[in-house]
């Protein structure tokens, strides 16, 4: 195409006929093609609209001026038709190339730099949460939601606090099955440490920062001398809760039992307590709920005995009780002034019942046959 065609009117180009017209549009519409193709920016892009597009002198206008104003009568048709059909074209071909500028996906970058957004992407594996943290989570939403906070603390604990300031002096007798994991210190190291036993400790830490109304539970893991088994495990998980104001009364502390159990596993199970012992309650209670496989009839489903609660009806789930004023004084609040209750749930053993498990072992062993039926 001689150069600035588009100054230059159809007559002066030599064009007279009606198949010339094509060829001449065609070779604009490559010149086009080619020098969009090098605007990689907006700023270019703006430029080129301004060559191309501009009103006053861009290509197209002076097209429309010199070729097609001017043309032939017996030309016209043919040349508004094509001037019409490139300027759809460029038109299209524009808001492509401002689209991969803005998206950054230049198609004239190096084909080593480019990046083909079409193809399918790599697909890692997601995990999940482990079933464990799953009814962490759910215990600490029901108890969030009627005004509970959630703390932690550590898993390496002195006997004090595991022990002492929870009413177990040494030579207790329940320290029988928790005097258990010590770490070998180095020598000199101050006092012996072991591995907590039970999440307890952390209601002495919490008081002893906080004063009443407290209202806490406590997620986390606990170590004992058991032999593995399919209840038993040397690691497990533990709730603890702990609440302590002025007035709070064994009816507040079966209530709010009673309300995490139903939201747990449902609002036809029944709750029960038993005359239990722990140093640190006072009274201390065992909590039973209905059995959850036979429905607390105790036949199982061959119309035996149920095999869950041995046919009592009745499941066993975790230990509490009244806070013992004795604790008080540990961490100076007075007994006289505030009351609370206390609980500590075995998690394993929640999760275990309600998901129906039968091995707390499989809890551990990080089978991912089982841990996908958890997603
Ligand atoms: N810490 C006790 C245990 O591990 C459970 C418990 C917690 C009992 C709080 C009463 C109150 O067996």
């Amino acid at each position: 195409m001689p150069e600035k065609a588009h100054e230059k009117t159809l007559a002066v180009l030599g064009v007279t006929a009606a198949s010339q017209v094509s060829g001449l549009f065609s070779e604009l519409a490559a010149t086009a093609a080619n020098e969009l193709g090098r605007v990689d920016s907006r700023d270019l892009f703006e430029k080129f609209r301004v060559e191309w597009l501009g009103r006053k002198s861009g290509v197209l206008t002076l097209a429309a001026d010199n070729w097609l104003k001017q043309a032939a009568p017996e030309l016209k048709p043919a040349v508004g038709q094509e001037l019409n059909k490139f300027k759809r074209d460029l038109e299209s071909l524009m808001a492509a190339r401002l689209a991969a500028i803005e998206s950054g996906s230049d198609d004239s970058a190096p084909v080593r730099d480019r990046v083909d957004l079409s193809l399918p992407g790599v697909i890692r594996p997601v995990g999940s949460r482990h079933l464990i943290r799953q009814v962490f989570s759910e215990i600490e939403d029901i108890f969030v939601s009627i005004g509970f906070s959630v703390v932690e603390g550590p898993e390496i604990e002195t006997p004090y606090y595991n022990f002492e300031a929870l009413n177990i002096p040494e030579f207790h007798p329940v320290r029988e099955d928790m005097d258990t994991f010590y770490l070998e210190l180095p020598k000199g190291a101050p006092g012996p440490l072991l591995l907590r036993t039970h999440t307890s400790p952390v209601q002495i830490r919490t008081m002893e920062k906080r004063q009443p109304p407290v209202r806490v539970i406590v997620p986390g893991k606990v170590y004992r001398r058991d032999n593995p088994d399919a209840t038993h495990s040397f690691m497990f998980h533990q709730i603890e809760g702990l609440a302590v104001d002025s007035d709070i009364t064994f009816c507040d502390f079966t209530g709010t039992i009673e309300y995490f159990v139903k939201q747990f596993f449902g609002p036809s199970v029944k709750t029960r307590f038993r005359p239990s012992y722990f140093p640190f309650t006072e009274p201390s209670v065992e909590f039973d709920v209905s059995c959850i496989f036979c429905g607390g009839g105790g036949t199982g489903a061959g119309g035996g005995s149920c095999g869950k609660c041995k046919g009592s009806g009745w499941i066993e789930l975790f230990g509490a009780g009244m806070v013992d004023p004795a604790v008080y004084g540990f961490v100076n609040y007075d007994p006289k002034k505030v009351s609370g209750f206390a609980f500590g749930m075995g998690m394993d053993r929640l999760a275990m019942l309600k998901y129906g498990i039968d091995d707390i072992q499989v809890f551990f062993q990080n089978d991912v046959r089982f841990l996908k039926q958890f997603p």
